[in-house]
């Protein structure tokens, strides 16, 4: 199994690939930069239920798997923040493209809110490694973490949650969504109604 940053770097590699792909393969039209923001959502939702879930799967579920899964934490964690970096790539791509486009399939309270969980996802990947960890201090990292995850968890919400009405295709990803809060909230309730906390790298 790959472990650490190696992991990362292939993660990244595979999205990036994948994205450059998609749009490459519609020609670099408009609709290839929207399946590509589309493509790297759902990775990024894979890659951060992995993450947010780490701890209380290995806790509720022991074995290799979820042990391999909290080893790999904050791996998993940094490759959902490149993989999401790589969605917002693409989302200024299209808004160059074509501002009209862009300005029918968002507005700016949407900017503010998604715009505040990448300030989220910036300071957590920042703080992910040893050196930046220690500067902040385990307490402040794992306030931090936790509030973060939770804004991020309530932004996929949603962002899943508005489009459930629009196509049942968006059915298994809420079930993904509400899954990783079910599986933190029991874990939280097993350990004696103490908040989760995810303890520093
Ligand atoms: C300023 C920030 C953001 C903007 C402007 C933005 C914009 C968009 C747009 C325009 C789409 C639809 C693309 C299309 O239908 O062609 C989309 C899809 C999506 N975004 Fe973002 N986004 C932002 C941040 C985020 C954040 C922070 C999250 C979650 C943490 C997120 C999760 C999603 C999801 C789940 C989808 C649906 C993917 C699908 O159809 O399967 N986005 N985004």
């Amino acid at each position: 199994m790959t472990n650490g940053w190696r992991l990362v770097g292939i993660l990244s590699f595979l999205v990036a690939a994948m994205a450059a792909g998609l749009v490459v393969s519609h020609g670099g039209d408009v609709e290839g930069i929207r399946v590509a923001i589309r493509a790297t959502a759902r990775t990024s939702l894979l890659l951060f239920v992995m993450a947010f879930t780490a701890s209380a799967l290995a806790e509720l579920i022991p074995g290799a798997a979820t042990r391999w899964q909290r080893r790999n934490r904050r791996y998993l964690g940094v490759s959902f923040a490149v993989s999401h970096f790589i969605h917002l790539g693409a989302i200024l791509a299209l808004a160059s493209v074509d501002q009209a486009l862009f300005w029918k399939l968002t507005n700016i309270s949407t900017i503010l809110l998604a715009g505040t969980a990448y300030l989220f996802i910036a300071a957590m990947a920042a703080t992910s490694f040893n050196r930046t960890a220690a500067w902040l201090g385990p307490r402040k990292w794992r306030l931090l973490h936790l509030v973060g995850g939770w804004y991020i968890w309530i932004s996929f919400a949603v962002a899943v949650g508005k489009r459930v009405p629009l196509d049942r295709f968006y059915w298994p990803m809420a079930a993904l969504v509400l899954a990783a809060a079910i599986v933190r909230l029991i874990a939280m309730l097993r350990r004696g109604r103490r908040p989760v906390a995810i303890s520093a790298p």
